[in-house]
This record gives structure tokens, C-alpha cells and sequence, in this order.
């Protein structure tokens, strides 16, 4: 049997191209490849963890489901499912609460960083996402979970939290393994020493953007003085930034695309790079449009996808209880 593979994404509003190109697109890359059993789902009860309006929640929730559609996952392929739809999640994460140690959550650097980012909203959720994490993938048997580097001590919870259970209550887990693909580290167009985030609008290529959106704000993207297009990330990260994302999307080394631009300005490069991401997503767009129009068979695939992987995580619960001696 093909080893099981689990990732999600928090449903928090609109994806911008580093999500696309770090997450999105490596899990349609994983599904085309068949190498494995597929499960994809929509984080909802992570997001819980960060402030939120009740009123956004579930429309957050659809949107994200149709960038996955739109983005070529495909049902037929994969499980994609909804978390808050499989209450097995929630179960599972409280029997694993009580045997994480708390030494173990206090040491997340995650939670560390969200922390001090929400000191009015610092909840327990917030200190036991990394638990909740662990059941997201212990349920479903994954040996392979695509993530960011930043998510791998999370993984490494989840390692040991299999350990501990088996080593008490029997053989029950499969110890995961992080899949860490390369993937660029999309940086801001507007501060090229930070990372591209919503939160920061002007620097930020949002997967809907219209082309003219995307032309006005890689035309204002931050570069330097000089003259000459180099790829040089230490000295001229702006432009290598630019240059990375061209890269990314085209599939040349940054160096080529450099040589492909000598002799060019900066003005060239970013009419040329607006095109191209412009292009390279118009499928997308148009996908993601064709969807929301009729939410209604979005809904309905997700829906169908949480009741099978329900089915698994429920019988991997069953068996849960009865190694804990919940159940007869
Ligand atoms: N914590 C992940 C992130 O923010 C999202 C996530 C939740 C996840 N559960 C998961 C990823 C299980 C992989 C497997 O990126």
C-alpha cells in the first residue's frame, strides 16, 4: 500500500503566492506524483486558536476550500476534508493531552512567537495546537507530512507523542516524517527582509489579484540604485526577491533569469514578472470564481471527503478507546 500523506492549511483569510508556492502547489505536486494516499483538509479549528470573527469563519473556510479546488487538488485523488466535520480530531487531541508533558509545549518556539504577536488572546488552544496537530496526522496512519520548517518541532510532538502512547498503551501509531520540499522563501515586495504576509497588504501578490493589481504593486516593489540585474540575495535582496519569484514560477534557476535580464532595467524585469504571475494564475482565478459562484458543490465535495476520512479516524479512534480502556 502507498504510504498515507496529511497536511492542512488554517483557513485565516486570503493566500498570497508564498502560500501558494510553499504549500498549494507541493500538495498537487504530491497528488499528481501517486505516490501516495492524499489527505488534505482545512485547518478551522487551529484557526480558532487567533483572533476571529464568527461571521468570517465559515466563509474563510469555503474560500480556502475552493483555492485547494482551484488549485488542482482533486477529490477523486484525494481525501479533502473539513477537521471541524471529523470530531475524531478533537477527541483524539484530549486523549493526547493527557499524555503530553507540559515542559514539551512551553518549549514551541510557535507558541513562543504568537504569544508575544497576541498577549490579550494568549488561550490554551494556542499552547495545545501542537496536540491538536498530533491528532491531525496520528489518526489517519500519515508516514508523510508536507510542512515549513517552521511546523517540524510540532512534528517532532508528534513523534513523541506516538511513542509514548504505543510504549503505554500498545502498538497503535505510526511515527511521521516531516516532507520538507524546497520551496522559496517568498519575501515582501515592499520590506524584502521580511516574509510576504497578508498583514502587509502592499507587499503581499494575493492569489485573486486581478493583473492590474499585481502590475501596480511589483512596479512599486523595493529594489536598489544600482544599474545591472545580478542575483545577489545578500547584497541586493530585493531584487533577488523578484527574482526568486520569476524563478519559482518558471522554473529556471534565479542565476538564468538574471542572464536573461542583462543588459535590461529594473522596469523590464517587473513589467515582465507582473505578466507572468498575472498568466501563471489566471487559471486559478478563473477556477476560483467559476466555484464561489455555486458554493454549493464546493460544500458538497468537502462534505463527502469529511465523511470518509471520518470513517478512518473514526476506526482509528475506536481502537484508541479500547487501548485506553475507555471501551470494552
Ligand atoms: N500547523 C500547520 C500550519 O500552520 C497547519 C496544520 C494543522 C497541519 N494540522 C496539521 C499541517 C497537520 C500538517 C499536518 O502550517
Amino acid at each position: 500500500m502507498k504510504p498515507v500523506l496529511v497536511s492542512g492549511v488554517q483557513p485565516t483569510g486570503k493566500l498570497h503566492i508564498g502560500n501558494y508556492l510553499g504549500a498549494l502547489k507541493n500538495f498537487t505536486d504530491l497528488q499528481d506524483s501517486g505516490d501516495y494516499r492524499c489527505h488534505f483538509f482545512i485547518a478551522d479549528l487551529h484557526s480558532m486558536t487567533e483572533p476571529f470573527d464568527p461571521k468570517e469563519k465559515r466563509r474563510q473556510v469555503i474560500e480556502l476550500c475552493a483555492d485547494y479546488l482551484a488549485a488542482g487538488l482533486d477529490p477523486s485523488q484525494s481525501v479533502l476534508f473539513v477537521q471541524s466535520e471529523v470530531p475524531a480530531h478533537s477527541e483524539l487531541a484530549w486523549i493526547l493531552n493527557t499524555i503530553t508533558p507540559m515542559g514539551e509545549l512551553q518549549r514551541m518556539t510557535q507558541f513562543k512567537d504568537k504569544s508575544l504577536r497576541q498577549e490579550e488572546n494568549i488561550n490554551a488552544g494556542l499552547f495545545a495546537y501542537p496536540v491538536l496537530m498530533a491528532a491531525d496526522i496520528l489518526l489517519y496512519g500519515a508516514r508523510t507530512v508536507p510542512v515549513g520548517d517552521d511546523q517540524l518541532q510540532h512534528l517532532e510532538l508528534t513523534r513523541t507523542l506516538a511513542r509514548k502512547f504505543n510504549a503505554k498503551f500498545g502498538k497503535t501509531f505510526i511515527e511521521p516524517k516531516g516532507l520538507l520540499t524546497k520551496t522559496p522563501r517568498v519575501m515582501s515586495l515592499k520590506d524584502p527582509s521580511k516574509k510576504m504576509s497578508k498583514s502587509q497588504p502592499e507587499g503581499c501578490i494575493f492569489l485573486d489579484d486581478e493583473p492590474d493589481a499585481i502590475k501596480a504593486k511589483v512596479s512599486r516593489a523595493v529594489t536598489d540604485s544600482e544599474a545591472t540585474i545580478a542575483y545577489d540575495p545578500e547584497r541586493r535582496p530585493g531584487l533577488a526577491n523578484l527574482l526568486e519569484i520569476y524563478s519559482a514560477l518558471t522554473h529556471l534557476e534565479p542565476n538564468a533569469v538574471a542572464a536573461e535580464f542583462a543588459g535590461e532595467n529594473y522596469a523590464e524585469l517587473k513589467r515582465k514578472l507582473a505578466a507572468l504571475v498575472a498568466e501563471h494564475f489566471a487559471e486559478f482565478r478563473a477556477k476560483k470564481r467559476k466555484l464561489l459562484a455555486s458554493p454549493a458543490s464546493t460544500e458538497r465535495i468537502f462534505a463527502e471527503g469529511s465523511k470518509a476520512a471520518a470513517k478512518t479516524a473514526g476506526a482509528t479512534m475506536a481502537e484508541v478507546k479500547k487501548r485506553t480502556g475507555l471501551s470494552g
